[in-house]
């Protein structure tokens, strides 16, 4: 079993392909467009992006991950029409007070990571209560991107090292990546091997930006609704033909130098 604690494994000591991936990040887009081409009101694709989510729960219990990380609403999303984030507001409350005792059950840990002073005060209490009720789950780590950028997430952590530093309880000198990275929101989490995004746009959007350094990406032509087990398991198989070198070169090529 690897490390989770470590992300940037040593490839020339574990020459090993990293097949399976610890950690999955999913950017789920499309669900407007999904809607769209059906005729249908936004929201229904919403609606439809939170069964899929479910079902990619359900997947990445099933595939025995390590965490998984939903993009669920950024911080550019308020932006959206007040009814639509009002609609995602309201999704948010439905899959926390529905689906919390069975993820519990699950044994699934929800972690929260975004800026929660914005949000509405029963939002805050049930991102609470979600985390409070799993705080026990010993299996899937389940991080709810809400209210999150990466940008932000950035400049905060520099913030808090910069006062942190202003007060005399750290020096400078001392703030090396791990040490940046205890004070992003992610603390302790390791950074995702695979990330995967649906609708056909290539881009981080703001998206776990320090983290994403090393992962992979895969991108689907399908919109989030429509992703299933079968898209899951076939963005964690190309993950697994993937050869990473973490910025080295693989064992083979440095065999292939050596007898040059
Ligand atoms: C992007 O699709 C999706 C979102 C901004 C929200 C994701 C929400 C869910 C998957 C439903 C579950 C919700 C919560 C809060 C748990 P888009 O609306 O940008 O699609 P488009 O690019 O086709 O318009």
């Amino acid at each position: 079993m690897r490390s989770v604690t470590s992300n940037k494994p040593d490839v020339a000591a574990d020459p090993r392909p990293l097949r399976v991936p610890v950690h999955v990040g999913v950017i789920m887009d499309g669900n407007g467009r999904w809607a769209a081409s059906r005729g249908l009101p936004r929201i229904e694709g919403h609606r439809r992006g939170l069964e899929a989510l479910r079902g990619a729960v359900r997947t990445a219990i099933d595939f025995k991950l390590d965490y998984l990380t939903v993009y669920s609403f950024s911080m550019e999303n308020w932006s959206r029409p007040v009814t639509e984030v009002a609609d995602l507001m309201g999704l948010l409350k439905r899959f926390i007070r529905n689906d919390l005792a069975d993820l519990k059950k699950a044994n699934v840990k929800i972690k929260v990571i975004g800026r929660r002073d914005d949000l509405k005060p029963d939002i805050r209490a049930l991102l609470q209560e979600a985390e409070t009720a799993t705080c026990g789950g010993t299996g899937l780590n389940l991080i709810v991107a809400f209210n999150y950028g990466a940008r932000q997430e950035i400049a905060a952590a520099a913030r808090a090292l910069a006062e942190e530093a202003r007060s005399g309880l750290i020096d400078p000198a001392d703030i090396d990546e791990a040490f940046f990275a205890s004070r992003l929101d992610t603390a302790g989490v390791p950074d995702p091997d695979l990330i995967i995004r649906t609708s056909g746009e290539q881009r981080l959007s703001n998206f776990l930006m320090w983290q994403a350094a090393y992962s992979e990406f895969v991108f689907l032509p399908i919109h989030w609704p429509d992703f299933d087990r079968k898209a899951f398991a076939a963005a964690v198989e190309e993950f697994g033909a993937r050869e990473r070198r973490f910025g080295g070169v693989t064992p083979a090529a440095t065999a292939s130098a050596a007898r040059t």
